[in-house]
């Protein structure tokens, strides 16, 4: 089910709902989309202690010191100082993923997930390709993916479509014309693999908040 909010007037409303609801787990994207929400959140005066957050992948391998690493992008916009991440230098990115997976069910699972959109589909870094069933895992990135994201290295660590699916409610966020035609084949597609965002028109309770150009090829 979806709704297409199509003015982009984002204005976090309705993740301050979703707290003040009793919303305690969240997978939260990195990416230039939500940084517009962030500073919202940051604004706003929520009490993030009860809130557990999972950010949704990182670049692998890379020093979280680096300043285009993900924990540097969720130290600066992320309005709660305590965040759940995978360790974008581990040696075991599989006992890494693992142990992820593990926290966020003991954290009780995730009630929300807010995601962007790649130009190719992905959700997180589910590359074109990825099984439905998968949960964290070590991903390679697309060619697309390391060429839009200017990264010098090929691998990310990220929560599975699976791990994306299981959140009792997805937002998905996109703005600008690039995503244009990724919207319209995720929302009006058939379900492919070859665009992961595809696999959300199964899910209960999706809402895809578009700014106008974004939405502009919908039907
Ligand atoms: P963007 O990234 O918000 O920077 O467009 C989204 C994504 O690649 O998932």
């Amino acid at each position: 089910m979806y709704k297409i909010i199509t003015s982009f007037d984002f204005n976090a409303s309705q993740i301050i709902d979703l707290i003040n609801n009793n919303c305690q787990t969240m997978a939260l994207p990195t990416g230039n989309t939500p940084i517009g929400m962030y500073l919202e959140l940051k604004k706003r005066n929520i009490d993030w202690k009860k809130v557990k957050v999972f950010m949704l992948d990182v670049n692998y391998p890379q020093n979280p010191a680096e300043p285009t690493s993900f924990y540097s992008f969720a130290q600066k916009y992320l309005p709660s100082k305590k965040f759940n991440i995978l360790n974008s230098q581990t040696k075991d990115p599989e006992k890494e993923c693992r142990e992820y997976e593990e926290k966020i069910k003991a954290a009780g699972g995730l009630d929300l997930a807010v995601l962007g959109i790649g130009e190719n589909g992905h959700l997180a870094y589910n590359e074109p390709g990825t099984d439905w069933k998968s949960l964290t895992h070590m991903a390679k990135l697309s060619l697309e993916t390391i060429k839009i994201n200017k990264l010098k290295m090929q691998y990310g660590l990220t929560m599975g479509i699976k791990t994306i699916m299981s959140a009792k409610k997805i937002i998905l966020l996109a703005k600008g014309a690039d995503k244009a035609a990724i919207v319209k084949r995720a929302v009006e597609g058939p379900m492919d693999k070859n665009c992961p965002a595809s696999i959300l028109q199964t899910h209960p309770d999706v809402t895809f908040i578009l700014d106008q150009e974004a939405a502009s090829l919908l039907k």
